[in-house]
């Protein structure tokens, strides 16, 4: 396992990062709940490579994803890098609508007291008394981005957090949090989407995660397992399922899914690997400071994707891998 700084705070992540949305199950991933065994043996897995570094979210199985993290990090607690986010909740205390599901209306707020309340919330459910890390899940230009600053620099403060970080977010939001006059360790993370068909956000974003030594952390790099392989495209999901909700899921894309695997195949040969470590190999080789966030939920999964980290590509191999997927690139990808 490869191990770099979270942008500029103390800590020492794995260069891949366990995503746990997934674990939350649910209608959104509706397929399996998970249990905490299962969650344990994921961690033992995520621990056996190497993996240290866990993202959550309170949002995530509404609460389920951080539970059945906080069962399984008993007594282990210390051994991993845990990050979750704040600012969606579903409390019911204001803040902008942001979605109902499954009988929670959940809102977006970023002022300092829902922050607070948020922290609160998650280290109990996490049965933890520090986070390592609290990503603001949505920017929000609805209040002022120097008091959501100036709550989470006090949270650093206090203890309760170590680093935090921003998601679904521009450049510029990231220029106006470093900019704020309460700002101390600043933005260490940007968790946004990255993939192959959607490379081109994080590539506006690089310079500016640079400028800041901010670490930039990729979501999707799979597309939710639309880019593990020509039969996943054969999948149907319920109506309510992440994966029924994003582009890849219509017949118009199928094509030209199929015809880059099938470009692939030759390479996938030659460096004796699958499709998903050849994709996760060619996002690594985009930028230097790069975090890899990968959803998991089977343990199996998690051995085979720090794999990627051994691939080695040539700048001809990775424009020739992009290449084949050019028509079907998406400029913006809201999950
Ligand atoms: N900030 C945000 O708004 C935001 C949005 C989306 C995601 N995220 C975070 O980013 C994480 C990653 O994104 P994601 O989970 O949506 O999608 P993803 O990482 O693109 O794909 C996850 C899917 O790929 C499958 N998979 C993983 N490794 C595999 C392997 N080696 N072989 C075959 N299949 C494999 C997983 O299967 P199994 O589950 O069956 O193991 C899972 O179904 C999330 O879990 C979450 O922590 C954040």
């Amino acid at each position: 396992m490869q191990y770099k700084k979270l942008g500029n705070s103390e800590l020492r992540v794995s260069t891949i990062a366990l995503g746990t949305w997934g674990l939350g199950g649910g209608s959104v991933w509706s397929d399996r709940d998970s249990t905490a065994a299962e969650a344990a043996r994921l961690l033992d897995a995520c621990k056996e490579q190497g993996i240290n570094y866990i993202d959550t979210a309170p949002v995530y199985g509404t609460g389920a994803s951080e539970e059945l993290l906080g069962a399984a990090l008993a007594g282990r607690r210390h051994d991993f890098i845990l990050q979750t986010k704040c600012s969606l909740n579903w409390r019911g205390e204001g803040g902008n609508f942001h979605y109902s599901r499954d009988g929670y209306t959940v809102n977006n707020d970023t002022r300092p007291e829902a922050i607070r309340r948020d922290v609160e919330d998650s280290l109990r459910r996490m049965k933890t008394d520090y986070l390592d890390s609290v990503i603001v899940h949505y920017v929000c230009k609805s209040f002022p981005v120097a008091e959501t600053v100036g709550a989470l620099e006090e949270l650093i403060r206090q203890g309760k957090i170590r680093a935090y970080g921003l998601s679904n977010s521009q450049p510029t939001d990231l220029n106006e949090y470093q900019s704020a006059p309460e700002k101390k360790q600043g933005v260490s993370v940007v968790q946004e989407f990255f993939s192959i068909l959607s490379p081109f956000h994080g590539r506006d974003y690089f310079p500016v995660c640079e400028k800041y030594n901010t670490t930039f952390q990729t979501y999707g790099v799979l597309e939710e397992g639309f880019l593990t392989g020509p039969a996943f495209l054969e999948r149907k999901f319920a109506k309510t399922d992440i994966r029924s909700r994003i582009p890849w899921v219509e017949e118009q894309y199928h094509d030209g899914l199929r015809r880059a695997f099938e470009a692939w195949t030759p390479l996938c040969r030659e460096k004796n690997c699958s499709f998903a470590q050849l994709v996760e190999a060619w996002a690594l080789a985009q930028h230097p400071n790069m975090s890899l966030l990968v959803g998991m939920r089977k343990p199996e999964n998690v051995a085979d994707t720090v794999r990627c980290l051994t691939l080695s590509l040539s700048p001809a191999e990775l424009a020739a891998m992009e290449e084949t997927v050019k028509p079907i690139q998406v400029k913006v990808l809201d999950k």
